[in-house]
């Protein structure tokens, strides 16, 4: 580690040079500070923040003000890596004008560095805005969980060949488009390994398999801080519920019993 900030030139000599490019989801200042410690390349505010965050069933009703507010605690946190900000549900879809209005925001109030957009040909021209407005663009395609409602479920995209052929078109329009990186989710291996040799700027997969440029996850995932069952593309690093609830029950434990506050916590 050099101290500099990683840029998207950055990532994409590590995608020429066959360096995996690492991502992971931050949603506040001590996450985001124990990421970019652990030399993480880019940590992503991403919109799941409404599901592994805040509760909600999906990640529909996450806002821009809760997207300012996470991804301002989540840059304050990182000193290296790069912070991109996730774009929520109808905060671009509306117009050109709206999606960079938006984006401004995120890199002007929030001290993100990029931001990152769900969707192929629909939102192909407000990418083209955002990045002559100066912004770095992230694309997302494959299972886009903002479509979760047209996709009846979080499911495998991408499977049959003419699915696979748009996926493939979109890819390409993105990078027409200006964007410097493209997340490919839950798609055949196989497709993302195609994706990933026709297009030049980094694909970054999350249950795309191992062919891809760089791999993004979930930070809850892989600690085992939500739920009991994770997804299949993930890998559980840690039983962190487990161990907090522990802590948690010895505190209210010691309280009980009088244990705590001892002579040394007491002035
Ligand atoms: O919102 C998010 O965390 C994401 C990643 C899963 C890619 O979009």
């Amino acid at each position: 580690m050099n101290g500099k900030r990683v840029t998207n030139i950055e990532l994409l000599e590590k995608k020429r040079s066959g360096e995996k490019i690492t991502v992971i989801t931050a949603y506040d200042y001590p996450t985001a500070r124990l990421a970019d410690a652990a030399g993480v390349d880019v940590i992503l505010v991403g919109d799941s923040l409404g599901m592994v965050v805040l509760g909600y069933e999906n990640t529909l009703p996450v806002t821009m003000e809760d997207m300012l507010s996470h991804t301002a605690a989540a840059a304050r946190g990182a000193r290296r890596a790069m912070v991109v900000g996730d774009m929520p549900f109808m905060s671009y879809q509306a117009s050109c004008a709206q999606a960079v209005e938006n984006a401004g925001c995120l890199v002007q109030k929030a001290g993100a560095h990029a931001v990152k957009v769900e969707g192929g040909r629909a939102v192909a021209e407000s990418i083209r805005h955002i990045v002559d407005a100066g912004i770095p663009v992230m694309g997302h395609l494959g299972l886009t969980p903002q479509s979760v409602l047209k996709f009846g479920g979080f499911k495998v995209q991408g499977r049959s060949s003419e699915a696979a052929r748009h996926i493939i078109e979109d890819a390409k329009l993105l990078e027409e488009a200006g964007a410097f990186a493209i997340v490919l989710e839950l798609i055949p291996k196989s497709l993302a390994e195609e994706i990933t040799k026709s297009v030049s700027v980094p694909i970054i997969g999350i249950g795309a398999g191992p062919y891809c440029d760089g791999q993004v996850q979930v930070i809850h995932d892989i600690l085992g801080l939500y739920g009991e069952r994770i997804p299949k593309h993930a890998k559980k690093y840690l039983s962190l519920s487990e161990n907090i609830e522990e802590a948690i029950k010895n505190y209210v434990s010691d309280v009980r019993s009088g244990e705590f506050p001892g002579p040394e916590h007491s002035f």
